[in-house]
């Protein structure tokens, strides 16, 4: 049966959701988190995330079923452009469309209200399920980075862009699906 996927602003007591992410090596190996980290730290970092203190930076909570299964972001943000980014840190729902439900609606907002004109990612060469993502949701390979420690080896960065021209004639982009989190 598909799920129902939204997005919606962070909120205190959302960091207890993080800790139990943290608590799964594979979810860890895979986000490029480090495993085993104490809650008090997991919590930590995301505390001023939650508070939305950072600037350049918005967190956003994917619901599944009417519960927070991950996150979606937009980092190094400017009024131009952003960094794409998501996690689905409830691993039993993978592969089951979450991901791609919830990177449409980022990029819905990306390109809408926040008004982007490009919203990159980068994604580890082994990654292949965020590469999958990045090439459904539309975005395109624009390059290589310098190598990076992901799952105990140095692998390369791949690079990828979409400008908001491009996803408006995106085929099959889902319109209007998902409510807008900012109302
Ligand atoms: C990457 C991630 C967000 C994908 O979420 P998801 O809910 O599983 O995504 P979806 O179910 O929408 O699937 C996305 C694509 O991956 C593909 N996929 C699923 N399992 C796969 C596998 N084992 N290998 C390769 N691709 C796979 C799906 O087929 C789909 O592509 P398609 O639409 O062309 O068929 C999730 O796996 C995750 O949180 N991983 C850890 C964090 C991470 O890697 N984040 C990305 C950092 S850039």
């Amino acid at each position: 049966m598909a799920l129902t996927v939204t997005l919606r602003p962070l909120r205190p007591g959302d960091e207890e959701a993080a800790v139990r992410w943290a608590a799964d090596p594979e979810f860890c190996r895979a986000a490029g988190w480090t495993p085993g980290l104490a809650p008090r730290l997991v919590r930590a970092h995301w505390r001023p995330i939650v508070a939305g203190l950072e600037p350049d930076f918005l967190r956003l909570g994917v619901e599944a079923g009417g519960r927070l299964v991950g996150y979606v972001d937009l980092a190094e943000l400017t009024p131009t452009s952003g960094q794409f980014g998501i996690g689905i840190g409830e691993r039993a729902l993978w592969g089951r469309g979450v991901g791609r439900a919830a990177g449409e609606q980022m990029l819905a907002l990306a390109f809408g209200p926040l008004g982007l004109a490009t919203v990159t990612a980068q994604v580890y060469a082994p990654n292949l399920r965020s590469h999958a993502l990045m090439r459904r949701l539309g975005l395109r390979e624009t390059g290589r980075g310098e190598p990076e420690a992901y799952r105990g080896e140095l692998v390369e960065v791949v690079r990828y862009a979409l400008t908001r021209g491009e996803w408006t004639v995106t085929p099959g982009r889902l319109e209007g699906k998902g409510s807008s989190p900012f109302g």
